[in-house]
């Protein structure tokens, strides 16, 4: 048996597409153009990386992109005062600080004091707990996508069993919640869980997203589940020449993919939807804030 690969590289360019459309129609009808505001502390290459493509991709989505840069030793309260300036813009709608901080600033006093609404990565307390009690919340980007994938594939996802590996507060944590608000039985497996293959073998729908390449390998996969992979890890590739590396995701996907019933490649799969679902929720919170109706295809 071989998986159908989950091709997000396409499913994210449609996403995009829906996004630029509901945009533009925003733009001719209402006057409105939605805003996204980045911030990166520090100069991390990685987040550079991430920014950038943000930032291009908003542009192509027919969105306003603010970007601000700080020096990594900018203090918080400076950080706090730019959050605040933003908050109170018209024209930005959507708000995301870059992650991760430098190490003296309070990740969290800093996601808190981005304006609820405004939160397009759904970080802030308040968008955690209304995600966790059903109410309508700004949703994090990646599980968003995930979930986005999951529907298209199987319709309904009542009654699955779901396995989330890894408990972030990013991914693992609201990955849950998504799955459980549509009706499957979810375990959340970590480090610490007790025989975490056979639990995984149980699993109709896997989400791996602990961060250790190649970790879930084949023997961990039920016959014919749905297997997403939100890892990126990069490994040394000597095949490739000396000192070369290539991505990988959480599943050993070789093995994986002869037992699975679908699978999300790495790359190729789950990245490419967090930066689409930015956008997405970036439409969402424009919507909201001007009160009109919610962009169609794009929120859970
Ligand atoms: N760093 C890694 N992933 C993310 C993300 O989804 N949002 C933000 N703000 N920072 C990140």
């Amino acid at each position: 048996m071989s998986a159908e690969i989950i091709d997000g590289k396409a499913f994210a360019a449609d996403v995009r597409r829906k996004v630029a459309a509901q945009v533009a129609r925003l733009k001719a009808e209402h006057g409105i153009t939605p805003g996204l505001a980045v911030v990166l502390v520090g100069d991390d290459p990685a987040s550079q990386v991430y920014v950038r493509n943000k930032g291009k991709m908003t542009v192509e989505a027919g969105m306003n992109s603010f970007e601000h840069r700080l020096p990594a030793e900018t203090e918080e309260a400076a950080l706090l005062a730019l959050l605040d300036d933003l908050n109170a813009d018209p024209t930005v709608h959507g708000i995301l600080v870059q992650l991760p901080l430098p190490g003296h600033m309070d990740e969290a006093n800093v996601i808190n004091r981005i304006a609820p609404e405004k939160d397009v990565d759904g970080f802030h307390i308040s968008n955690v707990g209304r995600l966790a009690t059903g109410q309508k919340a700004m949703v994090p980007c990646t599980p968003l996508g995930c979930l986005m994938m999951l529907r298209d594939l199987h319709g309904s996802l009542s009654g699955m069993d779901a396995v989330v590996v890894g408990r972030s507060n990013i991914v693992g944590k609201p990955m849950a919640q998504l799955l459980l608000r549509d009706s499957c039985t979810v375990t959340i497996a970590h480090s610490r869980t007790r025989n975490i293959e056979e639990l995984c073998r149980r699993a109709d729908i896997l989400v791996a997203a602990v961060g250790r390449a190649e970790m879930i390998t084949g023997a961990w996969i039920k016959p014919g589940a749905t297997v997403i992979d939100v890892g990126i890890n990069r490994i040394p590739a000597p095949e490739r020449g000396e000192g070369r590396t290539r991505l990988v995701g959480d599943v050993h996907f070789d093995s994986a993919a002869r037992v699975a019933g679908a699978i999300t490649p790495v790359p190729g799969g789950v990245g490419p939807m967090t930066i689409a679902c930015l956008l997405a929720n970036t439409l969402t919170a424009c919507c909201r804030a001007h009160g009109l109706p919610e962009p169609e295809g794009l929120t859970v």
